[in-house]
């Protein structure tokens, strides 16, 4: 069999049109944010890695040619159906350091003050992304562990091209990243401005950094030269990570959200992920409504969708946080009845109103990433990952790499809203040791016992509405996979109670008939970022969101 990567070299200039499908032979198909991320999880899988394979080298290629997103010092949610059909979802999210506590973003007045949890070194959670990584590599890992990081150090050491979507989040962040002196000096120039698009950026300390990690494994981040670094510019800026924290972090083995809908099985996060119990509760309570009929462009799906959204966010602020703080079944929240329940309740004519009016969500620029991949013998990894922020905490470690600010995740005080206008329970409170509770939905839906669609996206909590629409688009509304990312998404999520919406989503009519409802509506730009592959009758298509026109989704196998 020809080997894939000697005659698929991705450009940095792919065209939307072209990220659809490239048909090779016998690989299987990825699909990512990032062109160089994407040939690196071509390599792997051309070189005879398996998903999960391919899945880490790309996790540490973003960490180079990615920065806002992609990372070292970040962490996320990795989900797999091997090629046996078992499923395994590996949480490796940030946890709140050793010297976190409850009221650590709170003023004197018992306010919460959002800088502090969001820029600077405080608002810094124990990164799980290397650590995940190595632990799916024990587990499910096929190649050595080295060829899968020595991709990214060479990405760190000879560069990668910045394209204008880069250059426009570096200028977006400028003023507070730039108050970093090391990434002053690796993404601005000597005046202060973002390198313009097609330079190419170095990223030194980043490349040692990787081959560290490619020789020493685990054991760089959980000591050594690396960690002290790092504590010791976190001590400086104010932050509270002790060395003991990267000794200590382990990611954690969930459980598998797990259903049947309309004779397919999906497959999602469980908590700290809301991912999956949002879908249950979503596609289970809209199930029965002839949301087929009546089609995508009516106002009673939209309506619809949205109330069976609102309530599902409901329960995902008040109900979830950190399975270790939870004191009641989880299963109440996706048991038949309750959703019956729900499923009577919901109209596609009445407005439910959230009880109380809340500001407007959405600091913007923010950023996470998803990646999607599966393998010549059918084993699927869904994976997302994320420093929260645009460029995280805007802080960077001494070793190269920017730091999350995931602590903003917690509900610093309960009942108040964070950045994303997300109201939370003390379920979700700062506790040291916790994951905070995320939004982060990766997903992969079956069909015949066969692997049929992998999907994610950023986005915070449009996320999980994100991820929920291209599902329904695809098998509700009988979309092809280009248009089923490509279509035009909204997002409800109970508080606040905008709807809001992406430019074709509702024409005038559908908006006229949702105000008098009672809601207000407001349109969005882009809602989410979707990387997704799915199974047609000609074999895979990788489908790279069409709304940001710098990924790529490479399919390198034809149906059998
Ligand atoms: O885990 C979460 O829910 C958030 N940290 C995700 C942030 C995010 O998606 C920002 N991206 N656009």
């Amino acid at each position: 069999m020809f080997v894939a990567a000697l005659f698929l070299s991705l450009s940095p200039l792919v065209a939307p049109a072209a990220q659809q499908a490239l048909a090779t032979d016998g690989y299987g198909a990825v699909c990512s944010s990032q062109v160089d991320a994407t040939q690196v999880g071509l390599d792997i899988l051309a070189a005879g890695g398996n998903a999960v394979d391919a899945a880490i080298a790309m996790h540490f290629a973003l960490a180079v040619t990615y920065p806002y997103a992609g990372n070292l010092g970040g962490g996320g949610f990795f989900l797999l159906r091997d090629a046996n059909g078992e499923a395994w979802f590996l949480d490796f999210r940030e946890v709140a350091p050793a010297a976190a506590t409850p009221d650590m973003y709170l003023n004197e007045g018992g306010k919460p003050v959002a800088d502090w949890s969001r820029v600077g070194w405080k608002a810094v959670g124990v990164p799980g992304a290397v650590p995940g990584m190595w632990e799916a590599h024990q587990r499910w890992g096929k190649l050595p562990w080295k060829e899968l990081v020595m991709p990214a150090a060479a990405l760190a050491r000879n560069g990668y091209v910045i394209d204008h979507l880069e250059v426009k989040r570096l200028q977006r962040a400028a003023k507070t990243f730039k108050k970093d002196a090391l990434a002053a000096r690796l993404f601005y120039d000597a005046d202060g401005e973002a390198w313009p698009a097609g330079t190419r950026l170095r990223q030194p300390e980043l490349a040692a950094t990787l081959q560290t990690i490619a020789k020493d494994g685990i054991d760089a981040m959980r000591g050594g030269a690396i960690i002290e670094e790092l504590v010791a510019a976190s001590d400086a800026g104010g932050g509270i990570l002790r060395v003991e924290d990267f000794r200590d972090y382990r990611p954690e083995l969930r459980p598998v959200i797990r259903f049947d809908w309309q004779g397919r099985e999906v497959l999602g996060a469980s908590p700290p992920s809301s991912g999956g119990i949002f879908l249950q509760q979503v596609l289970t309570s809209l199930d029965g409504f002839p949301l087929r009929l009546w089609g995508f462009q009516d106002v009673r799906s939209v309506q619809l969708i949205g109330e069976a959204s609102s309530a599902a966010f409901r329960d995902r602020n008040k109900w979830l946080g950190d399975p270790a703080g939870r004191d009641f079944d989880l299963q109440a929240l996706v048991d038949k009845d309750y959703l019956r329940e729900r499923r009577r309740r919901l109209s596609g004519t009445h407005y439910t109103r959230p009880n109380s009016d809340m500001p407007q969500p959405f600091a913007e620029h923010l950023q996470t990433t998803h990646f999607s991949v599966v393998d010549g013998d059918g084993a699927a990894v869904s994976c997302t990952t994320t420093l929260n922020g645009l460029f995280g905490a805007k802080v960077m470690a001494p070793g190269g790499f920017v730091m999350n600010n995931e602590m903003d995740d917690f509900a610093a005080k309960p009942g108040e809203p964070n950045q994303f206008g997300l109201v939370q329970s003390s379920y979700n409170a700062v506790i040291a040791g916790n994951r905070p509770l995320s939004s982060m939905s990766p997903a992969i839906v079956v069909v015949d016992g066969k692997v049929d669609a992998v999907v994610g996206s950023p986005g915070g909590p449009t996320i999980l509405t994100s991820v929920l629409q291209v599902i329904l688009n695809r098998y509700v509304f009988g979309m092809s996979p280009y248009r089923a990312v490509n279509a035009p998404r909204f997002h409800r999520q109970d508080l606040p109670p905008t709807l809001h919406f992406e430019p074709r989503r509702l024409n005038a009519s559908m908006r006229y008939a949702l105000s008098t409802l009672g809601q207000p509506i407001k349109s969005r730009s882009t809602l989410g970022d979707v990387n997704a592959i799915f199974r047609t009758s000609n074999g895979w298509r990788a489908i790279a969101d069409p709304r940001w026109s710098g990924g790529a989704g490479v399919v390198a196998t034809p149906a059998e």
